[in-house]
């Protein structure tokens, strides 16, 4: 597709912005407040800063719960069902707020809504949703807003075409020292179990510029922590004009004055170059972490799956990445029970996590998308059988976890401090350049900066430690 077709034209934005404008006026004055629940990745809470930030600029005060407010846009997600049916149920629950509150308006957006058999769920057995739109339409909240206000009739917008960039909205930053910044939208690769090239279309990257911008800005705010954003973020650039590769853009991104650490996700395995792993080892703003999905171990799924890398393949890239980088911490995720799958394939599986010994992997027991090819795929596993495996598979990984964390035991490492502990009010959390949580007594004037904390213990996912 042009590039031209891709951006939203300036005039486009413009108008939105027109349109707050209205709706701001329609509102009057007096307090509103919204709340924009997020299900699902990265890629979506980064979405919701944009429409939490068109909310702000419509007049709305951003609240976090859904008790007492005057809208709520729920962001979905639809890469398994489980994601689907628990945003469902919530949303359910919403029936009774707009009882109590019948001028309470509720919206729906996202990745699930994008699938046409969900906008036709929610139209007809929601009643109580105003509006609906799909990944597509999120720039234009402000009119889809206005529209529903003005008219009182419900608005239902689906993707018309499929890959925008809309640049230039405004953002509402959960955190002052942690950012996103998407860097690209979309995936080209057709894994045979995914969802997301249907829901969020073709891969379609940010002019450099702009994402050079905005980390400039967050850099000069003293933000700490920047996560760059994409589906693949190998696959950066590739669709410039002046095609740019994902490296390169690293590099100038950790070019701009500040102190702030990079991270990226998500790269795929098939397209990390060794340039990449290069520059992450000689470039000190960028945390040692690399989250490098693998999915499964076995070369025969790894083709049905549709991933173009074998198990070899793959531990070779994880044996260079460790060779530049003996300290990394390495991360994966993995699909068990996907169609087909034998004890044998499983057992390939795991044998790669006991030579990678990851950090910790993100397990996914294999749920069918309708739409996708493996949804038809015969020999569909067992549920028993992919539960036993998914387990067995924790047990492994839990040990490879456990010893690993062991190693950090009387270390001293640096943790950007995130808040007070949700289970123990007495101590903060934050997490280490690995991304590790760490549990600690210490002053709140810590948070949102880095600390020194000497590791005393640890669990699987968690360490405890004292301050320096
Ligand atoms: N079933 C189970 N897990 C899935 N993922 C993506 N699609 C599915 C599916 N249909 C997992 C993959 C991906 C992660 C974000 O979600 O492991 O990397
Ligand atoms: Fe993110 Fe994929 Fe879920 Fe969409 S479907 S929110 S892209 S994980």
């Amino acid at each position: 597709m042009e590039r031209n077709q891709i951006l939203i034209p300036d005039e486009k934005i413009r108008e939105q912005y027109n349109y707050m404008e209205r709706v701001r006026l329609l509102l009057g004055s007096g307090v509103r407040k919204a709340v924009v629940m997020t299900f699902g990745c990265q890629q979506n809470e980064a979405d919701s800063e944009r429409l939490a930030g068109m909310l702000h600029e419509m007049g709305y005060t951003i609240v976090k719960e859904p008790e007492d407010v005057d809208l709520i846009l729920v962001n979905t997600c639809a890469v398994r069902e489980h994601a689907e049916l628990k945003t469902l149920s919530i949303t359910g629950q919403y029936k009774h707020l707009k009882q109590k509150n019948p001028s309470l308006l509720i919206g729906i957006c996202g990745c699930m809504v994008s699938q046409e058999h969900r906008k036709e769920d929610i139209k007809q057995k929601y009643p109580y949703v105003d509006f609906l739109f799909g990944t597509e339409g999120l720039y234009r909240l402000p009119e889809i807003l206005y529209t529903k206000l003005k008219s009182g009739k419900r608005q239902f917008h689906l993707n018309e075409g499929i890959g925008n960039i809309a640049e230039g909205l405004p953002v509402y930053r959960e955190s002052s020292f942690k950012a996103w910044v998407s860097i690209m939208y979309g995936c080209n690769n057709f894994c045979s179990y995914c969802i997301v090239p249907y829901v969020r279309g073709r891969e379609r990257s940010r002019d450099p510029e702009e994402i050079l911008k905005e980390v400039r800005e967050l850099a000069e705010s003293g933000v700490k922590e920047i996560t760059l954003l994409g589906q693949n973020v190998n696959s950066y650039g590739k669709d410039l004009p002046e095609p740019m590769e994902f490296a390169t853009l690293l590099e100038k991104v950790c070019e701009i004055p500040g102190e702030f650490t990079v991270r990226f996700m998500t790269s795929h395995p098939k397209d990390a170059t060794k340039r990449l792993i290069d520059v992450m080892a000689a470039n000190d703003k960028i945390a040692k972490a690399f989250h490098l999905p693998l999915q499964s171990g076995s070369d025969r799924i790894l083709k049905v799956m549709n991933r173009r890398y074998t198990q070899e393949s793959y531990l070779t890239l994880a044996r260079y990445i460790k060779e530049k980088m003996p300290d990394i911490s390495l991360t994966t995720d993995i699909i068990v029970g996907f169609p087909g799958e034998t004890e044998e394939d499983f057992e390939g599986t795991l044998s790669v996590l006991k030579e990678v010994r990851f950090d910790n992997i993100y397990s996914f027991i294999y749920s069918k998308r309708v739409g996708t090819p493996a949804a038809s795929m015969p020999d569909q596993v067992p549920s028993e059988v992919s539960q036993d495996r998914f387990a067995r598979m924790l047990k492994l990984q839990d040990e490879i976890s456990l010893s690993k964390n062991r190693e950090n035991i009387g270390k001293i490492l640096p943790v950007l401090v995130e808040g007070v502990s949700k289970t123990d009010p007495d101590r903060l959390t934050g997490r280490t350049e690995k991304g590790r949580l760490v549990h600690f007594k210490g002053p709140e004037d810590l948070i949102g900066k880095e600390a020194s904390v000497r590791i005393t213990d640890v669990l699987t996912h968690s360490f405890f430690g004292e301050l320096i």
